[in-house]
């Protein structure tokens, strides 16, 4: 018989420590701890956390400990490691830990060390990078690559358009990028609106070549590619590469398969931005950059497996987000990067932590009977605070936010960077003690408008703050949260490698798009509101 997370000593010892520390305010905990503000901090390779802004003792933090122990995290964390099949409603290894281990680390899978394949892939992206940065990959009519768009959607999108963004300073002005995922036509028609195809290069990147959106703006761009090249099917080769854990469908494609970088099904989607998916940021900010990247990956992989768990960044924003989500019935976690080339790193985290976490069964099949997964969201400081933070601040929600800060700017200029860390120290100091009425009488403050300017405070947060936007920093920043993603999934004994949630939708809208284009009335057996729907649509397209 399997313990229930609920039925855990830890889990109920941490209940009634809730009951007792709920109504306790920051300002007294930082009132009684003078030091509070260096002691709950821990830092690893490179990244400083502060987590004293946070409602927790020392003995929430004992008790989360223990809950990480009970709930065996650590052997969790080595059978993923050492790629044990942790995957099992798919039977597959979880290894995105090996896209960023050292040539000479030995990973195994079936017996076999994976490591070797890795670096064979990385060697071949680099010389193919190479190739197209010095202008030596020539297109169709002999000119060089002068645009590069990469067609994928979910994993195979967000981690490229993220670490695009996030690497811009590093990357080569004079290569275009965009980014195409969307099927909606106006994605691809907007993202090729003034390339010109004989300067295009294509990524078709899709784990499994099958998925509609990436398939769909594939075959898009290889009928604007022909027709812009006169029609020359040879000209495929020269302006098309695959990004693919699957050969055959590529070369059903068209795609030579020696323009193909392949993976394996060990590496999820959304763990994937370090692999051969990510030749669109090797070609932006080239083959070293990107090997610094891997570089950052690998050193947080190295700090969570083995620091222990009371100074493990990812175990314990992993662990903060459990004891809010559970014991605080927070719904969401705001993400609020204070650098604006981290514009995208909210929307890459939606996917990682959604999508890995968005499930309501334990990996036994059991429907669980507490929270899971929170919704992450964010934007980039200052943006947010002049739009959604005024819910933060005074709404009636607990939204747990992380904030990110480097001490310098990428680009200094005059006084920009002292007034954007200004505000993200402000930000997390409001949140936390707010502002009591007595503080707004003594302004001066009318009576009846004092309710209306007090700020309750005791709004958690954690600071990361690190010291400049390098590509290995982001590495560390992105495996940060993959490791709390596994740390809160292995707490909640859910699967967070799959995503079977995403099916159904698929597989409804492959049964609805011949009964939009169908030229006869077609006999529709959905709901009526569905039925309704798409009677209406029918309607409304044959008219244009
Ligand atoms: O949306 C589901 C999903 O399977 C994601 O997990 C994945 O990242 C995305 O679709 C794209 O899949 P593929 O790389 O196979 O095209």
């Amino acid at each position: 018989m399997k313990t229930l997370l609920t039925d855990r000593p830890a889990w109920k010892s941490l209940s009634e420590h809730h009951k007792e520390i709920e109504k306790l305010h920051l300002r007294e905990l930082f009132a009684e701890d003078g030091n509070r503000g260096e002691q709950f901090t821990a830092e690893a390779a490179g990244l400083f956390l502060d987590y004293s802004k946070n409602r927790v003792t020392e003995t929430t933090l004992k008790l989360l400990l223990q809950l990480a122990q009970e709930c065996n995290l650590r052997t969790k964390m080595d059978a993923m490691f050492s790629g044990e099949k942790i995957n099992a409603t798919e039977n597959r290894a979880v290894l995105h830990v090996a896209l960023r281990a050292p040539r000479d680390a030995v990973i195994k899978v079936d017996g076999k060390n994976v490591v070797p394949e890795v670096h064979a892939v990385l060697d071949r992206m680099a010389d193919f990078s190479n190739r197209v940065r010095k202008g030596d990959w020539k297109g169709h009519t002999g000119k060089r690559i002068r645009s590069v768009v990469n067609i994928g959607i979910g994993g195979s999108d967000l981690g490229p358009v993220m670490a695009y963004e996030a690497l811009k300073h590093y990357s080569d002005r004079a290569l275009t990028f965009r980014f195409v995922s969307n099927v909606d036509g106006i994605d691809f028609v907007e993202a090729t609106r003034e390339l010109d195809p004989a300067e295009t290069l294509f990524i078709v990147s899709s784990k499994t070549f099958t998925t509609l959106e990436t398939m769909t703006n594939a075959q898009t761009a290889r009928d604007w590619l022909l027709s812009g090249l006169g029609g020359d099917r040879s000209a495929v080769a020269k302006h098309f590469v695959a990004v693919s854990t699957n050969a055959e469908k590529v070369s059903a494609f068209g795609i030579d398969t020696a323009n193909m970088f392949g993976f394996w099904d060990w590496v999820g989607g959304r763990y994937s931005m370090d692999s051969a998916i990510g030749l669109s940021t090797m070609l932006a900010i080239g083959p070293d950059n990107f090997r610094a990247l891997l570089k950052g990956f690998h050193e947080m992989d190295e700090h969570f497996l083995t620091a222990p768990f009371e100074r493990n960044l990812p175990v314990l924003l992993g662990l903060l987000a459990v004891w809010y989500t559970d014991f605080f019935d927070a719904q969401t976690i705001a993400v609020l990067p204070y650098e604006q080339y981290l514009k995208r790193f909210p929307a890459y985290l939606q996917q990682l932590t959604m999508e890995s976490n968005g499930k309501h069964v334990t990996l036994d099949g059991q429907q669980v009977n507490y929270d899971t997964g929170p919704i992450f969201w964010g934007e980039p400081g200052t943006n947010g605070q002049h739009s959604f933070y005024q819910l933060i601040h005074q709404g009636t929600r607990l939204i747990p936010c992380d904030f990110i800060g480097f001490g310098q700017a990428m680009t200094p200029l005059g006084r920009h960077h002292d007034m954007l860390l200004a505000n993200v120290f402000a930000q997390a100091e409001a949140l936390a003690f707010g502002k009591t009425a007595e503080q707004v009488k003594a302004e001066g403050t009318a009576d009846w408008l004092v309710p209306h300017r007090v700020f309750e405070g005791n709004r958690p947060s954690n600071v990361i703050l690190t010291e400049r936007l390098t590509p290995e920093v982001l590495g560390k920043l992105v495996a940060l949260y993959e490791h709390s993603v596994f740390t809160q999934g292995v707490i909640w004994n859910v699967n967070p490698f799959d995503q079977w949630g995403v099916e159904l939708g698929k597989a409804l809208a492959q049964r609805i798009v011949p009964e939009l284009e169908s030229p006869t009335e077609p006999a529709l057996n959905h709901d009526s509101s569905t039925n309704n729907l798409i009677r209406r649509y029918r309607a409304m397209r044959t008219r244009t």
